[in-house]
Formats: structure tokens, sequence, C-alpha cells
């Protein structure tokens, strides 16, 4: 692979495409209050975050709600916006535990099956050590349209902790942990 992706924070101006391409890739899960839009702009609006944990709230009780350490990244491909990735917390996590966020890239050929996924799953770990992160853990799933994360997941150091049978969905919640001192 000789092209490499560029990396951006999410901000005011590239939100909008960032949320169009993420909505796109995650139309498959079930309606929910924690979407890609809602959480890119909880991330650079204080209020949005309370509006969202709110909705969190009341819609059940297995969600929780998210902290204020809500970071997203857009990453580029010969300028256009090709992928997401980002790193979040719960009220309930210790402040040295991140969860990956929204990571997806555009579903067209000259994208995906790069070897770019490997890059930006590299990235997020990056960012994540610099945040002073000991533990990043994913909630996946064996949904078929995030298969190929696995393979990802799994080349990048991320085992499998947990699996826990989803309720209406007749897959399985995934939860994959690395520890990034080691
Ligand atoms: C996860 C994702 C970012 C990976 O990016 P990608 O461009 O598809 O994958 P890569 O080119 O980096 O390849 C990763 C691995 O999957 C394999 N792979 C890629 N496309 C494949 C395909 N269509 N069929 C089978 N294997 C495939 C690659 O060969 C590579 O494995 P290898 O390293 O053993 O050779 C992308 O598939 C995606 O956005 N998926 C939907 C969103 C999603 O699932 N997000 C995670 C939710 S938890």
């Amino acid at each position: 692979m000789s092209e490499h992706l560029q990396y951006l924070g999410l901000s005011e101006e590239n939100l909008p495409q960032a949320s169009k391409l993420a909505e796109r890739v995650f139309s498959y899960l079930l309606p929910s209050a924690v979407r890609p839009d809602a959480c890119f702009r909880a991330s650079l609006d204080p209020t949005k975050l309370d509006e969202l944990n709110r909705k969190i709230d009341g819609e059940s009780e297995a969600e929780k709600r998210l902290a204020p350490q809500l970071q997203y990244w857009i990453a580029t491909l010969r300028g256009r916006i090709v992928g997401v990735t980002g790193l979040y917390r719960t009220v309930d996590d210790n402040p040295d535990v991140r969860w990956l966020g929204w990571f997806c890239l555009d579903d067209s050929p000259e994208v995906r099956g790069q070897g770019f996924g490997d890059e930006l799953i590299q990235f997020t770990i990056d960012q994540a050590r610099r945040e002073g992160t000991k533990i990043l853990r994913i909630e996946t799933s064996d949904v078929p349209e995030e298969q190929i994360a696995q393979k990802v997941y799994e080349k990048a150091g991320f085992r499998i902790a947990s699996t826990e049978p989803h309720p209406s969905h007749g897959h399985n919640w995934i939860i994959r942990e690395r520890n990034l001192e080691e």
C-alpha cells in the first residue's frame, strides 16, 4: 500500500460529512439515542452531551451515560473524508479506560480492502495512549456487517473479553479489550 490516511480532529466544519459517512455505514444498527451524529455533536458541545445523556437515561437501564472525554477524528484520503474513529468513556469507567467509537471506513471499493482498517486502528491506539489509556475496549458484535472489523481487532491485539446474546437482535455482543501497557 503506497497511500496513507491523513487524520484531523472532528470539527464543526467536517462534522456534517463525518456524520453522513458514519450514519450510512452504521445504518444496520437498531434505532438508538446513541447514534454517530449525536455522539459527534456531543463531543464538540457540552450542552449536546447533557441532551444525549438524558436520552440515554430515558432509553434503557443497560445504556450508560457518556463521560465528557469524547473525542473523534476523521481520516482523509486525497482530501476526501473516508473514515471516522473515536474514543469515549462511560461515567462508570475508570479514568484509564477508553472505548473505541464509531470506527469505520467509507464502503467504496477504492477505500475498503486496502489495509486502511489496520492504519485506522493503529492511529486510534496511539491516540488512546496519548490520553493515558491503559485498557482500550471495543463493543462489537457478530453481525455480518462487523465481520471484517473482527479481523482488524484480532490482528491489533484486541482479545475477546466476553460475549453475550443480544436480546432482540439474534446475534451476540462481543466485548474486546487490549491492555495498552503490555
Ligand atoms: C472495519 C473496517 C474499518 C476495516 O476496513 P477494511 O478496509 O474493510 O479492511 P482492511 O483492508 O483493513 O482489511 C482488514 C482485514 O480484512 C480482510 N478483508 C478486507 N475485506 C475483506 C472482504 N471483503 N472479505 C474478506 N476479508 C476481507 C483483509 O484481507 C484484512 O485481513 P488480513 O490482514 O488478514 O489480510 C471496515 O470494514 C468497516 O468500516 N466496516 C464497517 C463498520 C464496522 O464494522 N465498524 C466496527 C464496528 S464494531
